[in-house]
């Protein structure tokens, strides 16, 4: 279940919905230095994940990445309690269920600190994502602040996509601009993502992008960047 990308790097994908149209959902893996696995995104942990997982190293650490991508992270404390918690700004009070550690915030946590950085993505207050990067395999780790489905993904996804100018390429649809409420502050948020040497680039819906993830990004994203 488990495909490795890079060193230290792997995903797993499974189906999922979102408002009926099927989107496909990617839980990102990456094994920290003292050798310890942190989940980004998490996906159901049945007994064949598990022993993927465990195979690779302890799971200690998990990030709910934002406040949609929240539905298997108590998962996560029921396979592994010993596992700790990470959750994007605002699911804490969407989701008090669940034990957690920390809130992500623009600084990474002493506990994966220089190996992961991360980017609270101000003025989209809907998804309140963080992004990742994994500067040792030039990795991006994002959600929803880009999609990239093609002529793999099914029908309805594919009509629906090219609807909203997302369908066969990485980045951003045409609906982003709506979701974000404070522009300045989405556009600083922006940069500091593109201040990161990023070549691959792994969404939760649709494609990873192997290589050449960020011209893809910068160019998706021109409208924020332009709008000064
Ligand atoms: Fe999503």
């Amino acid at each position: 279940m488990l495909r490795q990308l890079a060193d230290d790097v792997w995903v797993a994908e499974r189906p999922l919905k979102f408002l009926g149209l099927p989107v496909g959902a990617r839980m990102t893996v990456i094994r920290l230095d003292d050798g310890r696995l942190l989940l980004h995104s998490p996906l159901p942990l049945d007994d064949a994940m598990r022993a993927e997982l465990d195979a690779l190293g302890p799971v200690a650490y998990a990030v709910a990445p934002n406040r949609l991508h929240h539905l298997f992270a108590g998962d996560v404390a029921k396979a592994y309690p010993e596992a700790r918690l990470w959750l994007a700004p605002g699911l804490p009070e969407k989701r008090p269920d669940l034990v957690h550690e920390g809130v992500l915030d623009d600084e990474a946590p002493p506990e994966w600190r220089g190996q992961l950085e991360q980017v609270f993505f101000r003025g989209r207050p809907f998804e309140n994502e963080v992004a990742f990067f994994h500067p040792a395999s030039r990795t991006l780790v994002v959600c929803d602040l880009a999609f990239n489905f093609g002529p793999r993904d099914p029908l309805p996804t594919r009509v629906v996509m090219s609807l909203i100018r997302s369908y066969g390429k990485l980045g951003p649809t045409k609906l982003d601009p709506l979701l974000i409420r404070d522009r300045a502050l989405a556009r600083a948020s922006l940069e500091r993502i593109l201040a990161w040497d990023f070549d691959r680039v792994i969404v939760s819906h649709g494609a990873v992008q192997e290589s050449g993830g960020y011209p893809r990004m910068r160019d998706g994203y021109a409208w924020l960047r332009d709008d000064r």
